[in-house]
C-alpha cells in the first residue's frame, strides 16, 4: 500500500525552467502555487547569524520564485509572508520584517510592473504600518491593469480570522434582511473570503520541512497537494520549484472520485 503521508523532498536538480516546459504535460501544471516560506531563522542560525539575516535573505528566494512563476506561466503565486499568530515575536524581529517588507514593496515595483504582474494582499492589511499600506496601496494600484501572473502576498494573515470575517459579514447581511440564511453555501462563503475572486490553490509549497499548515488559507487548500522540502526557505530556487512542480505533474487528483 502507498505510503498517505507527504514525503519530504531534498532537491538535487538543476534544470532549467525551458527546458522543464518543453518536457511536462501542460494539462498538468498547476494554476495556482500557494508556499509557505519557512526556516529563515534557522537558516541563519546554522551559521551563526542573527535570525534577520535570514529574512534579509529569504528576500532573494521571493525574487528567484516570483521570477520563476512568471518564466513557467503560473496563473497565481501565493506567498505566505507574515501570519497573525507572527505578531507573538521579539518586537525587534517584526520591527525589521516591516522594515523589509516596505523595502522590498518599493525596491521590487518596477520588476513586478515590468513582468505584468498584477499584485494584491490578504490578510488584516488595517493593522501594518501607515507606510506599508502606502507601499500595497501603489503597487496594486499601478498593476491592476496587468494581464500577467497574479502574485499575492497574505500579510498579517491567519486562516480562521479570515472565515470569522467572512462569517461575520454574511451574517451582518442576514441581520439586515438582504440575505436569507439558506443562501449561504460554498461558493458565498467562497466569495466572502479575502481569495474571493481566486482560484484555490493546486499545490502548496513548505520549505523547512516542517509537515503543518500555520493557519495558512485552511478554506482553500481543502484539495490542495502538498509538497515538503527539508530546504530552508533561503536556500530555496528555481530547480526546486522546478522540482515540486514536477512531482505534482506526477500526481493523480481524485478530490474523492476514482482516477480516470
Ligand atoms: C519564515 O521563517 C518567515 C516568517 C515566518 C516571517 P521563520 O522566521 O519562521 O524561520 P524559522 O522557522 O524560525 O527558522
Ligand atoms: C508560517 O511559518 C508563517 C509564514 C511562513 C509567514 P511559522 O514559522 O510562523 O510557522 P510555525 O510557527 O512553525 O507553525
Ligand atoms: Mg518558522
Amino acid at each position: 500500500m502507498k505510503n498517505s503521508s507527504p514525503s519530504v523532498t531534498t532537491s538535487t536538480t538543476d534544470e532549467t525552467i525551458a527546458s522543464f516546459l518543453e518536457q511536462v504535460d501542460r494539462e498538468k501544471m498547476p494554476r495556482h502555487i500557494a508556499v509557505i516560506m519557512d526556516g529563515n531563522g534557522r537558516w541563519a542560525q546554522a551559521r551563526g547569524l542573527p535570525r534577520i539575516e535570514g529574512h534579509r535573505q529569504g528576500a532573494n528566494s521571493v525574487r528567484a520564485i516570483i521570477e520563476a512563476g512568471v518564466e513557467l506561466g503560473l496563473e497565481q503565486l501565493t506567498l505566505y509572508c507574515l501570519s497573525s499568530e507572527n505578531w507573538k515575536r521579539p518586537a525587534a524581529e517584526l520591527s525589521f520584517l516591516m522594515y523589509l517588507l516596505e523595502r522590498y514593496l518599493v525596491d521590487e515595483r518596477p520588476e513586478i510592473l515590468r513582468q505584468d504582474i498584477q499584485f494584491s494582499v490578504i490578510g488584516r492589511i488595517e493593522d501594518l504600518s501607515d507606510a506599508v499600506r502606502r507601499e500595497i496601496d501603489t503597487t496594486r494600484d499601478l498593476s491592476s491593469g496587468n494581464g500577467g501572473m497574479r502574485l499575492c502576498l497574505a500579510l498579517n494573515y491567519g486562516a480562521r480570522g479570515e472565515i470569522v470575517d467572512a462569517v461575520r459579514h454574511l451574517a451582518e447581511r442576514v441581520a439586515a434582511g438582504e440575505l436569507a440564511p439558506e443562501e449561504i453555501d460554498e461558493q458565498l462563503l467562497s466569495d466572502s473570503m479575502y481569495t474571493a475572486g481566486m482560484s484555490d490553490p493546486d499545490l502548496v509549497v513548505r520549505t523547512s520541512g516542517e509537515m503543518r499548515f500555520s493557519n495558512f488559507l485552511l478554506w482553500q487548500i481543502s484539495y490542495s497537494e502538498l509538497w515538503v522540502t527539508e530546504k530552508f526557505w533561503p536556500d530555496f530556487g528555481k530547480s526546486d520549484f522546478i522540482q515540486a512542480i514536477r512531482e505534482y505533474a506526477g500526481r493523480s487528483r481524485r478530490f474523492g472520485g476514482l482516477k480516470s
